[in-house]
This record gives structure tokens, C-alpha cells and sequence, in this order.
């Protein structure tokens, strides 16, 4: 009997689990796994409280879009109908130059130099300072694209896979659990994740608006820090994205010079997250934090070790899947306590080769990053034409892989609920992944970020077609709408017209009755934002009968 009920009970939790887990295979979902982990935590009580929380922030709208794309991706020939992905912020503009360059430098990637195989040279490296000759051509590429106005010391470079490593290392070595970063809104979604995740970090909102461009003033940056101290939190630094993801705009020179006296004030750090600082397109410059440094001579001053730079190869090159990032730090004790990190996240030593070969090619980098630059500038050009053409209009931008969007005239209500409501048909109906305003933790309902280089040109044209006769359908569906509430409006006034009794009653009934129509009257105006509501309110009346009998007069 014991032995039967001990499987009966043995079933019964296979069964639960082999359940939990087909639902996982099934549906696949972020939020679909973190339920399934979450009850087998309970079940077992054996995983970590990391593994099982969902602070990683991956079940905001960016990621489901992404997810959604993944089960309907457009083809032009195998799926034409599918989903246009606009929400990955990918360069892939300038592959051929890439591919030009590799096809003329094959040493590079066949583990070889000089003709001669270093495979087993490749093989054994395990040295975590990185490739010397990486760091020297990486910091030298990155004063490149700052127009060599400022130089870099390969000294003070920490080679990380790809930026969301680099922004969580400096978070272990800045921080403790618990201490608060502040981050101008939008932000990138990944944040999220990247900072506070694993580390315990608490990211307080720099609470930007459309009213001056988003752009970080005194006020704002005073208020997230008096924020953060009610809450109990220690500031330890601010992170801004310059150029702006999800923006595409980069930082002025004023807005660099108050983040400097705003971190000396309160003596905390500044991280310059500038992964996209290759991809500045046209005027105003982008001006890199290190030069504002540089120009202020705070090289002697404490200040100067409290600034680190994020940079990464996988916006500037395009090579997200090569995980090649960095930290730039002037203070050593951090370049040493990243360095040691970076043993989580190396860049593989036959990465590190090629790109120290292409990137010592002085005459390739510069030829890259000009012909780049245009590449992209064309491409902003037709996605803001294309926008254009649907009505839309979007923040004026000089950066970045995408555009800051403004659909705010396309919402139903000015919230939040209305922002998904609008996302979800252009996910589900337009057939174009767009990532929300509200998942960049932008405080205004009715933004979105538009991606534009991570397809063919062919594809972009399509998208804005796509989006262009949605608008215009959306305008027709709204006016025939309006038009459909003025011919009821117009109804109601031609059959208007009432004749009411006065002398029938006594003063106290028509007091009353006075009433009943004051508070039908404002249950009218209220009701009628809804056209539901306004026949209940209609239907209520009648069936109450709260009018005192009135008799119409045809007009
Ligand atoms: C501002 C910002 N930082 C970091 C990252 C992560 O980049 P990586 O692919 O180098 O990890 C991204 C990626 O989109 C980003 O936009």
C-alpha cells in the first residue's frame, strides 16, 4: 500500500513537470519560462532567488517584440506578409566594406601571419590583458572617430564582451547591491538587465521631456538625486548613452559641462556609455566626454577618475556577434578590477587577431568611417521622408541606428494603455516590430523607436507603404468616426427642441425637476467621450424615467 501511493505521488509530480515543460516547449515565451522556473523553484526550492526573480527586465515590450518578429520574420519571397523587424538597433549598411577588406586580408581570419599558420598560438591564448596590439588599434580607432581631438592610452582599456558586459562590470566595481545609478529616460531597455540584474544596482529615471528635446537640465538631474535619497538610496554615479539610444541625438556641450560640475558636486562617477559615437551622421559633432575632460584640464583632479567610457565594436562595425567591448577607465585600480572581471566575458582570441588587423589598417578605418557615416545619413533621410509621407513626424536626429518617433497624435487617450494598444496593431496589423516609448522608460505616451539600418532598402520602402496607408486608414476610420457623432449631434438638434410646463406644479416639483435635468445633462457630457456608455446612460434614463414629462415640438 505504501509502495503504491509513494508512485502514485511520484507520478503525479512527473507528470506536473512534464506538463510545466511541454507548456515551455509549446509557447517559448520569456514570461512563459519565467513562470515555468518559478513554480519548479517552488517545487524544488533548490534555485537561486537571482535565477528565479524577473529584475532582468527581458519582459518589457522590446523583448516580446523581437519574440513576435521571431514567429512571423518577413521574407520578401518566402513571407511577404511577415513581420518587418525595425526594432534592432543593427548596422548593416556597411558589410560589403567589411567583406571587401576580409576578401583582400585573408591571413587574418585563417589564423595565419605572414603566410604561416598561428592556429596553436591562437588556441592556447588565454592572457586576460587582452591582445596588445587590439588595444593599441581599438583606442586608436576610437580617436578617430572623435576626430582625433582626443587620444587614448591603451593602458587604460578593458577589452569586455561587447558594452552590456562592459556596463556590468562597471557597475561590480562602482557600486554595491542596493547603491542607485541615475539614467536619463528613454534609455536603452537593456539597461535594465545590464545594470541591475545580477548586481543589485537600482537605476533612478532622470526624468527627460519632449519640451526641450529631451535633453538633461540642472532641475531634472537635482530631482532624481532628491529622488533616490527618499528612497534610501546612495547615488553612486550617473550613466548617460551619448549618442542617445533610443534618441539618435547626441549631447551638447552645455549638457556635458553640467554633467561634469553635477558629478564634482556630489562627488559621485560618470559613466559615458558612447557605443554609438561612430555613427554620428551629420551636424552638431559629437563631442566625447574624455575631450570635455580634456578641455577643462580636470586631468589632475579627482573628477578625472571618476569618468569611464563604454565603447563596444557592435554599432560602429556592425559586429554585435563578435562580442567585442571595452571600458575605458583613467582611474588604474578599476582598469585592474576589470581587468580581473573580464574573465567572465573575454573577446575570443581569434576575434581579438582579426580586428587587430583590420583595425591597424589606418586607411580602411578611415575610409570605413566616412563612407559609414553617408550610408547612414542616406538611410535616416528616407526613413524620416517615409514617416513624412504617413503624417509622422520624429525628433531630429544626427546619430544612431534609429529614430525617436512621435505618434502621439495616433493614440486613443494620452496613456500608456493607449501607447500598446497602438504598438499591438502595429505589431499584429501594419506587420512592423517598432519598440514602445513606454519599454525606454520615456516618461510621455505616444513614442517609438524605428530602426532603419538593419534592412535592405527595399524592405524600409515596404515598411513605410505599410505604415503609410495604416495611418491613412487609421485617419479615415477616425473621421468617419467624427463624422458619424456630428450626424448624431445634428439629429439630436434638429429633434431638439422640447416644449416644457411650468404652472402645473408647485415651486419645490420644479426645483426638482430642475435637478433631474441638471444631472442628466452632465451624465450626457460625461458619457458622451462613449458612444456605449451614452446609450446606457440613455437607456437608463428611460428606464427610470427620471425626466418629468415633457412633450417635443417638432421644428
Ligand atoms: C546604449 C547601449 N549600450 C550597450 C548595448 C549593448 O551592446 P553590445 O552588443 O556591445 O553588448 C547596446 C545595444 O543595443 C546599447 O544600445
Amino acid at each position: 500500500m505504501i509502495i503504491f501511493f509513494s508512485w502514485l505521488v511520484l507520478l503525479q509530480i512527473m507528470l506536473s513537470h512534464f506538463c510545466l515543460k511541454a507548456s515551455y516547449s509549446l509557447c517559448g515565451s520569456l514570461k512563459e519560462i519565467d513562470i515555468y522556473q518559478n513554480q519548479r523553484a517552488k517545487e524544488m526550492g533548490l534555485l537561486s532567488r537571482k535565477a528565479t526573480c524577473n529584475s532582468h527586465g527581458q519582459d518589457s515590450s522590446y523583448f516580446l517584440g523581437w519574440q513576435e518578429y521571431e514567429k512571423n520574420p518577413y521574407d520578401e519571397v518566402k513571407n511577404p506578409k511577415g513581420i518587418i523587424q525595425m526594432g534592432l538597433a543593427e548596422n548593416q549598411l556597411s558589410f560589403d566594406l567589411l567583406e571587401f577588406w576580409l576578401a583582400k586580408n585573408p591571413d587574418a581570419a585563417g589564423f595565419k601571419r605572414d603566410g604561416q599558420s598561428i592556429f596553436r598560438e591562437l588556441a592556447l591564448f588565454q592572457d586576460y590583458h587582452g591582445l596588445p596590439a587590439l588595444k593599441k588599434a581599438l583606442v586608436d580607432f576610437m580617436a578617430e572617430i572623435r576626430g582625433n581631438k582626443v587620444t587614448f592610452d591603451p593602458n587604460h582599456i578593458v577589452l569586455t564582451a561587447g558594452a552590456t558586459s562592459a556596463n556590468e562590470t562597471l557597475m561590480f566595481c562602482l557600486a554595491e547591491q542596493g547603491d542607485a545609478f541615475l539614467l536619463p529616460t528613454p534609455y536603452y531597455p537593456g539597461f535594465d538587465r545590464d545594470l541591475k540584474w545580477r548586481t543589485g544596482v537600482e537605476i533612478v529615471p532622470i526624468q527627460c521631456t519632449s519640451s526641450n528635446r529631451f535633453q538633461i537640465t540642472k532641475s531634472v538631474l537635482e530631482e532624481a538625486y532628491q529622488q533616490a535619497q527618499k528612497k534610501n538610496l546612495r547615488v553612486k554615479g550617473v550613466l548617460v548613452t551619448n549618442p542617445s539610444n533610443p534618441l539618435g541625438t547626441t549631447m551638447t556641450r552645455a549638457e556635458l559641462d553640467l554633467l561634469i560640475n553635477f558629478i564634482t558636486d556630489k562627488e559621485i562617477h560618470l559613466i559615458s556609455d558612447e557605443i554609438y559615437s561612430g555613427t554620428v551622421f551629420s551636424s552638431r559633432a559629437f563631442v566625447s566626454i574624455m575631450e570635455v575632460l580634456k578641455d577643462r584640464n580636470l586631468e589632475s583632479t579627482d573628477v578625472w577618475d571618476r569618468v569611464h567610457i563604454v565603447y563596444s565594436l557592435s554599432k560602429d562595425l556592425g559586429l554585435p556577434g563578435f562580442r567585442v567591448g571595452a571600458i575605458y577607465s583613467n582611474d588604474p585600480i578599476v582598469v585592474a578590477a576589470a581587468t580581473k572581471m573580464s574573465s567572465f566575458g573575454l573577446v575570443s582570441s581569434q576575434t581579438q587577431y582579426l580586428l587587430s588587423a583590420m583595425l591597424s589598417d589606418k586607411e580602411f578605418t578611415k575610409g570605413y568611417i566616412s563612407k559609414n557615416h553617408k550610408r547612414l545619413q542616406n538611410r535616416q533621410s528616407e526613413l524620416v521622408s517615409g514617416l513624412k509621407k504617413a503624417g509622422i513626424s520624429c525628433l531630429e536626429s544626427n546619430a544612431g541606428l534609429f529614430c525617436w518617433v512621435d505618434m502621439r497624435h495616433l493614440l486613443s487617450s494620452n496613456t500608456f494603455e493607449a501607447e500598446m494598444e497602438l504598438w499591438k496593431r502595429i505589431v499584429y496589423d501594419v506587420k512592423l516590430n517598432i519598440s514602445p516609448g513606454s519599454s525606454c522608460h520615456c516618461t510621455e505616451p505616444g513614442w517609438f523607436r524605428v530602426c532603419f539600418a538593419n534592412m535592405p532598402e527595399d524592405t524600409l520602402t515596404l515598411a513605410m507603404q505599410r505604415l503609410k496607408s495604416f495611418v491613412s486608414s487609421f485617419t479615415i476610420n477616425n473621421q468617419s468616426d467624427k463624422d458619424s457623432k456630428n450626424a448624431r449631434r445634428r439629429s439630436r438638434n434638429k429633434w431638439g427642441w422640447f416644449r416644457v410646463c411650468f404652472a402645473n406644479m408647485s415651486e419645490d416639483t420644479l426645483r426638482l425637476a430642475m435637478q433631474r435635468l441638471k444631472s442628466f445633462d452632465s451624465s450626457i457630457t460625461i458619457n458622451n467621450q462613449n458612444d456605449k456608455d451614452l446609450k446606457n446612460a440613455k437607456r437608463r434614463s428611460r428606464n427610470k424615467w427620471v425626466f418629468p414629462a415633457i412633450v417635443p415640438i417638432l421644428a
